[in-house]
This record gives C-alpha cells, sequence and structure tokens, in this order.
C-alpha cells in the first residue's frame, strides 16, 4: 500500500480517490473548493491539504483531475504546485484530458526534478468512475506505467500504455473523433424515426441486434427519444475535447471535416442554453 495523493475532486476524481482509499492506500487530497475535500475525508478517511504541494508532500504516486490545461499547469508548477514538494523518484500521474502538447511540456518540467509522469486520459463517464470501471490511455515510460498500473486497477476495467508521453492524449482524441460522429448520427436517425411516424423506441431495438449498434444508441437513445439531457458528459467540455482535437489536427495537417462541423453544432447547443447538458443532446437541434 501506497501514500497517494488526489489532486480534484470532481464528478471524475472524487470516486477515483474513493476507490484508492477503499484499496487500503493512505490518500491525502486536495481541492481548489476546500468544502469538497472536507466531505471527501469525513466520508472516506484520509486527510485533505490546503495546497497541491502540500497534498503531494512525502507521496509516492500524486493523481490529477482537474479542467484543462492551465488547471494542469497550476496545480504542477504553479505557486504550490504539486512538483514544488514531490521527491526525486515519486511518480506523477494525470487523468484530466489536455492537449498532448502541455503533457508533453510537463513531463519535462517533472524529469528535471527526477520526478515520473504519465498521461492518464480516462473514458467511461461518471458511471465508469463510481463503478471503478474506466478505461485509462496512457502515455510515458514503460518502467513509470508499471508501477503505477496495479495502483490504477482501483478503478478500471482496461488500462493500455499507448506509447511515449502524449501519447495517451493523442489515444482520447481518436475516442472523441469516434463519439462526435456517432452522436451526430444517432440524433438524425431518431429525429428521421419520429418525422417518419415511426414508433422510434420499437426500431432502436430492432436495429439495435444489426450494424447500426453502437455505446450511444445502448445508453442514450431512450433519453434522447424522451428529450432528456441533465446527467453524463457536458457539452462545454466535449467542446474542450473537440478544440484539442482540431488543434492537434491543424498541427498533424490531418483533415477532420466530420468533427469540426459537429463541434460547429455543439456550439448551437451552447448557444441553446445546453452547456452542461450531455452530449447526446446534439438531437434537440432538431427537436428544441
Ligand atoms: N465527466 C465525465 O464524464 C468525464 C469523462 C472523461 C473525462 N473527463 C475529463 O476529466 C476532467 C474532470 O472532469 P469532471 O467531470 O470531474 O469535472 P468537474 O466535476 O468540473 O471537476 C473538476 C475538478 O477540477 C478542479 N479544478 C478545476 N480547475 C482547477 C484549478 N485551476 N485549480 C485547482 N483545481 C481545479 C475543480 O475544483 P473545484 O471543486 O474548486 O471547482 C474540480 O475538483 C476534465 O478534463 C474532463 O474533460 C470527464
Amino acid at each position: 500500500m501506497a501514500k497517494i495523493a488526489f489532486l480534484g475532486l470532481g464528478v471524475m476524481g472524487a470516486p477515483m480517490a474513493r476507490h484508492l482509499a477503499k484499496a487500503g492506500h493512505e490518500v491525502r487530497v486536495y481541492n481548489r473548493t476546500t468544502a469538497k475535500a472536507e466531505r471527501w475525508v469525513a466520508e472516506h478517511g484520509g486527510a485533505w491539504a490546503p495546497t497541491p504541494a502540500q497534498a503531494a508532500e512525502g507521496c509516492a504516486f500524486v493523481f490529477s483531475c482537474v479542467g484543462a490545461d492551465d488547471d494542469l499547469r497550476q496545480v504542477t508548477i504553479g505557486a504550490g504546485g504539486a512538483f514544488e514538494s514531490m521527491a526525486a523518484g515519486s511518480l506523477f500521474i494525470d487523468h484530466t484530458t489536455v492537449s498532448a502538447q502541455v503533457s508533453r511540456e510537463l513531463a519535462q518540467a517533472a524529469k528535471a526534478k527526477g520526478i515520473g509522469f504519465l498521461d492518464a486520459p480516462v473514458s467511461g463517464g461518471q458511471a465508469g468512475a463510481e463503478n471503478g470501471k474506466l478505461t485509462i490511455m496512457v502515455g510515458g515510460e514503460e518502467a513509470d506505467f508499471r508501477r503505477a498500473e496495479p495502483v490504477m486497477q482501483a478503478y478500471a476495467q482496461r488500462i493500455g500504455l499507448m506509447g511515449p508521453v502524449g501519447s495517451g492524449q493523442l489515444t482520447k482524441m481518436v475516442n472523441q473523433i469516434c463519439i462526435a460522429g456517432v452522436v451526430q448520427g444517432l440524433a438524425e436517425a431518431l429525429n428521421f424515426a419520429m418525422e417518419a411516424g415511426l414508433d422510434a423506441r420499437a426500431a432502436v431495438e430492432v436495429i439495435s441486434k444489426g450494424a447500426a449498434q453502437s455505446w450511444q444508441m445502448d445508453n442514450r437513445s431512450a433519453t434522447m427519444i424522451d428529450g432528456q439531457f441533465d446527467f453524463g458528459f457536458a457539452v462545454d467540455w466535449m467542446r474542450k475535447d473537440l478544440g484539442l482535437v482540431l488543434d492537434e489536427a491543424k498541427r498533424l495537417g490531418v483533415s477532420l471535416p466530420l468533427t469540426a462541423l459537429v463541434d460547429q453544432f455543439y456550439a448551437d447547443v451552447q448557444r441553446m442554453g445546453g452547456g452542461r447538458q450531455d452530449t447526446s443532446s446534439l438531437i434537440r437541434r432538431f427537436r428544441g
């Protein structure tokens, strides 16, 4: 069992830290809004610290799951950041969805202090985090990965080392490109079914056993038909992720016409007030 710090107790971070505590690790948490850290400790034990540096001091592993690139910079290399206190030989594992660039930048800064760094974005959503069934896409050195893998097992059903630092984030981008097109296709299909006077539920029931099946169809079609979107993975986060994807594609000289279009459709949903709604709310562009 190890001494572990966890930075960021949001929708994803709080349950991930809970799984680490349940596995028997000594967990010290940090959250920008202190009340959340206090509440987490009251429920799950361990300790909380007022800064990332204080949380990370003396820990073998420091995990983070915050918001975007600048948030991650703040909790690592910012004033009171974790890199101030982490010892040589310790390991930083980032679960935030950020750019591959910032992962590489922070891995360099960590290396200068003898700290290992893994970028390890996740897929599986809030339910995956709560149930300990996340998919984790990791970039970094093999030796660091081997050390972190048994610890991350506490909340994962699949963990893959994809290549050097940044490769985890690039793989997460592949994931988001796949999802963007599928959700738009499903939105068009369900709207078509309803406009054609079909029982959309019955249509899904039949075609979901054939080649049209997808995770989105299995998990989101019923709520899309009912017009329910106040749960799940927020459109605002998806736009952040698609922004990262499109920036990277520009750097690579790769064309992503469908992803760029769906990103604009999500901008429409934001303008309709749906920024915090689940990504399946794309269908609102047809149905209000
Ligand atoms: N939700 C999902 O389904 C899902 C799935 C896969 C990946 N992700 C990714 O995982 C990350 C976290 O998502 P989430 O849904 O857990 O978000 P969330 O509920 O909004 O939580 C974000 C956490 O980061 C902290 N934070 C943000 N900016 C910070 C800063 N500058 N300094 C210190 N702490 C900061 C927040 O602190 P406060 O409490 O003070 O606000 C909060 O603890 C995002 O990158 C997201 O894209 C999310």
